[in-house]
C-alpha cells in the first residue's frame, strides 16, 4: 500500500522504509520530567515513511493521511505550527549535533490517533530521524536519537514534555514492557504478563499538550524539589524523614504543590512495585496500581477529565478487569485497562456501551500488541 502509493506519487519504488510505534504508558505517569520511573510499551501503531535519496538538500514528504506535501531545504528550515514541524525539527537536530544528512522524497504514513495521548508525535520525530539515517549512512543510535527528537519537540515544537515518548518508540522490545529510569536513562525489559490482554479505551475527548497546563504542573513539581532541596522529585520517598518533616508545612503553605509532590513520589514507587509484581506474575496486584495510579492523577495531580474518570468507572466494572487508568499526559485521551485474555471479546463491546450511555460520547477501543523501537523494514 506505501509502496503503491509512492510509486504512483514519484514514479518510481521506494528504496527504504522505516518506522516508528506509538506507546501506550502502563504506568509511572508525570514522573518522566522529575527525573523518575516509568513502566511503556511500544504499541502495534506506528509512524511509516517510504523514501528514496535525493541528491540535493531537499526534503520532499508528502503525507498520506494529510494528502498534502511539505517541501523544505535543509539549510532554510522554518518553524511552522504545522505538521511538518516535527521532520523540521529532527533535521535541525541532527545537523546541530553534527550529523552530515542528506535530501529525500518521501511519503508518510500512520495510524495512531493524534492527539489521544499514545505518542504520535514522538513516533513522527523517530521515524524521521530512522529516515535520515538510512539515508544518509550515520549508524542508528536509539537513546542518542530519542533524546535529540525530545529536543527537537521541546525547542522547536515548543512541547516542554520529557523523555519518556521518545524513549518508548527508540527503544521498546516486543513482549516486554520498558521499565526506564529517566535520570540515567537505563532500561530493563520487563516481561508482560501472561494471558493478560493491555486494552487502550480513547475517550475521543483531546486537549493540547501545549496548553499551558502540562507546563504548570513541571514548574509546581520543580518548585516542590527546591522545598525538599533535592535535584528533582525522584529523590524524595513517602517514608523518608524529609518527607516526614518537610511535607506538613508545605501542606499548609503550598497545598496544590504539596499535591503533586505527593502524587509524583507515590506513582514512582508504584512504578517499582509494578515491576515486582509483574516479575512474580501477581496480575491482581497490577491491578490495583493502575487504579491507585488513576485516583492519584484524578485527585493529587488532577489532570484527568469527567470522560477519563467515567471510561475508568465502566472499564473496571467488567468482568476479568484487573485494573484501569488514564494513560499519557491527562486532560483527555486514552485510559488504559489490563483485562483477563478470556473476557477481552465481551469488555470490548460492554466498555463502549456503557461509556456512551453514561457520557453520551463515543469510545474507540484497541486490544493492543507490543512491538519493537523504531526499525527499518
Ligand atoms: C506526555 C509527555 C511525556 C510525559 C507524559 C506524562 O506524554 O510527552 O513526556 O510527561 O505526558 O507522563
Amino acid at each position: 500500500m506505501l509502496t503503491q502509493s509512492f510509486q504512483s506519487y514519484f514514479n518510481t519504488k521506494p528504496k527504504f522504509i522505516v518506522r516508528a510505534p506509538g506507546r501506550v504508558n502502563l504506568i509511572g505517569e508525570h514522573t518522566d520530567y522529575n527525573d523518575g520511573f516509568v513502566l511503556p510499551i511500544a504499541i502495534d501503531r506506528e509512524v511509516c515513511i517510504a523514501l528514496n535519496p535525493r541528491d540535493d538538500e531537499t526534503i520532499r514528504l508528502f503525507s498520506l493521511d494529510l494528502k498534502t506535501d511539505s517541501v523544505f531545504n535543509l539549510h532554510s528550515l522554518n518553524p511552522s505550527n504545522g505538521w511538518d514541524a516535527y521532520p523540521q525539527g529532527v533535521a535541525n537536530e541532527l545537523m546541530k549535533a553534527g550529523y552530515e544528512i542528506k535530501g529525500f522524497d518521501a511519503i508518510i504514513t500512520g495510524d495512531i490517533p493524534r492527539g489521544a495521548g499514545l505518542s504520535s508525535s514522538a513516533a513522527v520525530e523517530l521515524a524521521t530521524a530512522r529516515a535520515f539515517s538510512v539515508i544518509s549512512g550515520f549508524e542508528w543510535d536509539a537513546v542518542k536519537m530519542a533524546k535529540l527528537c525530545q529536543k527537537a519537540e521541546n525547542e522547536w515544537v515548543g512541547v516542554n514534555s520529557g523523555i519518556m515518548d521518545q524513549m518508548a518508540s527508540a527503544s521498546s522490545k516486543a513482549g516486554y514492557a520498558m521499565f526506564l529510569d529517566c535520570r540515567s536513562l537505563e532500561i530493563e525489559h520487563i516481561p508482560l504478563p501472561k494471558n493478560v490482554s493491555i486494552v487502550i479505551l480513547d475517550t475521543s475527548t483531546r486537549r493540547g499538550l501545549v496548553e499551558s497546563a502540562y507546563n504548570e504542573r513541571r514548574s509546581q513539581c520543580e518548585e516542590a524539589a527546591r522545598w525538599f532541596g533535592v535535584k528533582a522529585l525522584r529523590d524524595v520517598r513517602l517514608d523518608s524523614e524529609k518527607w516526614k518533616v518537610e511535607s506538613g508545612k508545605m501542606k499548609e503553605e503550598r497545598e496544590l504543590v504539596f499535591k503533586r509532590a505527593r502524587h509524583v513520589i507515590s506513582e514512582n514507587e508504584r512504578v517499582l512495585e509494578a515491576i515486582e509484581v509483574m516479575r512474580n506474575g501477581n496480575v491482581k496486584r497490577l491491578g490495583e496500581l493502575f487504579n491507585a495510579s488513576h485516583e492519584s492523577l484524578r485527585d493529587d495531580f488532577e489532570v484527568t477529565n469527567d470522560a477519563l474518570n467515567i471510561m475508568v468507572e465502566c472499564a473496571r466494572e467488567q468482568v476479568g478487569c484487573y485494573g484501569a487508568r488514564m494513560t499519557g499526559a491527562g486532560f483527555g485521551g486514552c485510559a488504559v485497562a489490563l483485562v483477563n485474555e478470556s473476557n477481552v471479546e465481551a469488555f470490548v463491546k460492554n466498555v463502549p456501551a456503557a461509556y456512551r450511555q453514561r457520557s453520551g460520547l463515543e469510545a474507540s477501543v484497541y486490544v493492543c500488541k507490543s512491538s519493537a523501537g523504531a526499525s527499518q523494514v
